[in-house]
């Protein structure tokens, strides 16, 4: 309720969110300290900008509109400056739902329908690295698979956490985080950033030292010049200047109680059935408290500008059909769901990503013999209860 009020006033007031409130930050309760580090707009909520879905919609069209298989992931080998840098140069990046934040031209977007926040997604093998950057939006990770580190500050001082799967963590705006496999396999991770334009990163300095030596050159527009590949900086463009240690110094660093406050680990996770729905547990990881649905508040309650919950349905579970006033994403973590929409049904295996349009009637079912697991993004910070509609 707290987070709520101070968002609330923002808004009235209609104040730029800017240094401005880096006192503040480290004068109160996490909340205090964390709740300015929102991003706002949540377009993807407003029907009037959703896709003109109704009852004769073919289950044909929802899935190629909003369907993506992890087996057909469509990478970017190249989407940032720091992919030429060894320790570096093997991630893929991926763009779900939503531009994300690539510097590339050849950064495939799955799927472009606006949704308040993007989808996306990173794999890479043991080692690789994810350079130090900040945001200008929220960042969370679910860990689908792999053991990684996410270390923060501007050269990785400001202290780490070690995530594996299942884990999510929520990275505030305005401070650097980089994160690297430490484990012995390729793994992936789920990310979501807030608004429909999460716009450019700003890298540490050493991150465009060490480009400068592989023929990359950042713009101030955020694409990239490849040099190797004889690509000249266009008439009318300037190069990105370098961040500075004055930008280093406005930025904020978080504290290990702060780290804390932005992690929640799978086996931490408190399901409860939701309320209209109970074979569906839901278990609050990023929003506010939903008195209608019977569950509280999350792990991390600043606003992101969409909420995170992990739901599981046990086997032979099966739902209510019913529909919500938000863009509902499924990210698939294990088992087999079935979702009956439409004139259809659509199975999500693990990796799967589906995104359920407002309004529209689903069905939630468990055919298979394991446990359903799967992280369900929904538009704006505010759960609310489903519609059940038989
Ligand atoms: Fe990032």
């Amino acid at each position: 309720m707290q987070v709520q009020n101070i968002y609330d006033s923002w808004r009235a007031a209609n104040v730029f969110i800017g240094w401005q409130f880096f006192v503040v930050f480290n004068l109160h309760s996490k909340y205090i300290r964390l709740s300015n580090w929102t991003d706002l707009g949540s377009i993807g909520n407003d029907p009037s900008m959703q896709q003109p879905y109704n009852e004769s919609t073919r289950i044909e069209d929802l899935l190629a509109e909003r369907l993506v298989r992890y087996a057909e992931l469509r990478p970017c080998t190249t989407a940032f400056i720091d992919t030429r840098t060894p320790g570096s140069a093997e991630k893929e990046n991926f763009t779900i739902i939503g531009p994300g934040v690539t510097e590339s031209p050849d950064q495939y977007v799955h799927i472009e329908i606006p949704h308040g926040f993007n989808i996306g997604g990173a794999r890479q093998p043991p080692d690789c690295v994810n350079s130090q950057h900040s945001h200008e939006t929220a960042e969370v990770f679910v860990v689908h698979s792999g053991r990684w580190v996410f270390c923060l500050g501007p050269n990785k001082e400001d202290g780490e956490v070690v995530l594996g799967p299942g884990d999510t963590i929520s990275l505030p705006i305005h401070m650097f985080r980089g994160f690297k496999n430490i484990g012995n396999d390729v793994g992936f991770l789920f990310g979501v950033l807030g608004g429909d334009d999460p716009g450019h990163v700003t890298w540490a300095p050493n991150v465009f030292d060490n480009a400068k030596e592989y023929g990359l050159i950042l713009l101030e527009d955020g694409s990239l010049v490849d040099t190797t590949k004889g690509e000249t900086i266009p008439e009318g463009k300037r190069p990105m200047p370098p961040t500075t240690e004055a930008d280093v110094a406005r930025l904020k660093r978080l504290t290990a109680e702060d780290l804390a406050d932005c992690v929640l680990p799978h086996d931490k996770l408190k399901p409860v059935r939701a309320s209209g729905l109970p074979e569906v547990s839901e278990a609050p990881i990023i929003g506010t408290a939903s008195p209608d649905e019977g569950l509280g508040e999350g792990q991390m309650t600043w606003s992101h500008g969409f909420h995170l919950r992990r739901i599981t349905v046990a086997p032979d579970g099966v739902t209510k059909k019913h529909t919500r006033a938000e863009e509902e994403v499924i990210l698939m973590y294990k088992g087999q769901l079935s979702i009956d929409i439409a004139d259809g049904s659509v199975e999500l295996g693990p990796g799967d990503v589906f995104t359920v349009p407002i309004g529209v009637p689903r069905r939630f079912a468990n055919r298979g013999s394991e446990l359903v697991e799967a992280y369900v993004v929904r538009g704006g910070d505010h759960p609310a209860a489903a519609t059940i509609v038989d």
